[in-house]
């Protein structure tokens, strides 16, 4: 396909630099918007968000930026609406008066699925969403006023629901790096060799990040995909256990695993696992970093990074 010029905001975070580095391999030009970006503004002030659409003048958006935390979110459901809604529908009006033909990728969260991950089967799409947190609820408006404004404005949006994803550079508080960035303590003799952990019955359906953003740019660079909301999973779930016993197999010291009270959640849904047949079926797209590899290459990233 003849390379695109994407805006894409969000690029600083754990998933935009990915972003940025594959969309940039696969030739495409990009242009970031956002704090920190080289359209240094404020995705929710409407008049930066149309004066930086009209100079870019984007073929297609990649909108990342967001209020990711649920913690955080809950201390400030405004401001998860006004960031996670409000800018991406400045993003996607202005990006419509310019360029009506054009791909507008929108990332949201599995979280929208809610209780609904409760039945423990691979989600699909067309499931029902009970989103059980303000971060989750944002998300999913988002999600809908995408589609129904690009259906009215002539832009193709295509909405992710990306499940859980790991990878080198992920902040501690996800659940890969809170055990690795350990391992790594322990091994550097910063830590008495005592791995604390939260509810290890959990299961997730992780996807590496190279993972995840290769499914972004299939999506972007699919002529003719249909418009709607696609998952990003893997399809394979691993049980919390199970990220212990791969992060450990790489561990170059012996490593207790105990139960720590604060690491547990009020509540916890018990599995989440998607399908990404839709994906799969649109767009060719596969996973390629298994599992374990992934595990030992953020290992290998904590013993490299200084705190
Ligand atoms: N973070 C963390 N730290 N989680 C732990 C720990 C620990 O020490 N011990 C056990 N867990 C369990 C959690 O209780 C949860 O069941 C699971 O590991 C995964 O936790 P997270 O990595 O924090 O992810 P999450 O599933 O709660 O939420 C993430 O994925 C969602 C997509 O489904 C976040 O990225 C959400 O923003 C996102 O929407």
């Amino acid at each position: 396909m003849s390379p695109l010029k994407v805006l894409v905001t969000g690029a600083q975070g754990f998933v935009g630099r990915y972003l940025v580095q594959a969309l940039l391999r696969h030739e495409h030009e990009v242009v970031t918007a956002g704090h920190r970006c080289a359209y240094d503004i404020d995705l929710t002030d409407k008049l930066a968000v149309f004066r930086c659409m009209k100079e870019v003048r984007p073929d297609a958006v990649v909108h990342l930026a967001a209020v990711s935390n649920v913690p955080y979110a809950w201390e400030h459901p405004a401001q998860a609406v006004e960031v996670n809604v409000s800018a991406s529908i400045y993003l996607l009006e202005a990006f419509a008066q310019m360029q009506p033909q054009g791909t507008f990728l929108f990332v949201g969260s599995s979280d929208a699925y809610g209780l609904t991950a409760k039945a423990g089967r691979p989600l699909v799409e067309t499931d029902l969403c009970q989103p059980q947190n303000p971060y989750a609820i944002s998300k999913l408006c988002a999600e809908q006023m995408m589609l129904q404004l690009g259906h009215r404005l002539g832009v193709r949006v295509l909405a992710t629901r990306s499940f859980n994803h790991f990878g080198p550079g992920q902040a501690k508080g996800f659940v890969v790096s809170d055990f690795a960035s350990q391992i790594a303590a322990v091994e550097r003799g910063e830590q008495e060799p005592v791995l604390r952990v939260g509810d290890l019955s959990a299961a997730r359906d992780f996807t590496f990040v190279t993972d995840v953003v290769a499914a972004y740019v299939a999506l972007l660079e699919t002529k003719g995909i249909a418009p709607g909301i696609y998952n990003v999973c893997s399809g394979q779930t691993h049980e919390i256990y199970e990220v212990i016993d791969g992060l450990l197999q790489f561990s170059l010291v012996k490593i207790k695993v105990a139960k720590d009270p604060e690491r547990f959640r009020p509540s916890e849904v018990p599995r989440f696992v998607g399908s990404a047949k839709k994906l799969q079926e649109a767009t060719g797209w596969r996973p390629r970093v298994p599992f374990l590899e992934g595990l030992g290459r953020v290992l290998e990233d904590w013993r490299q990074r200084v705190e």
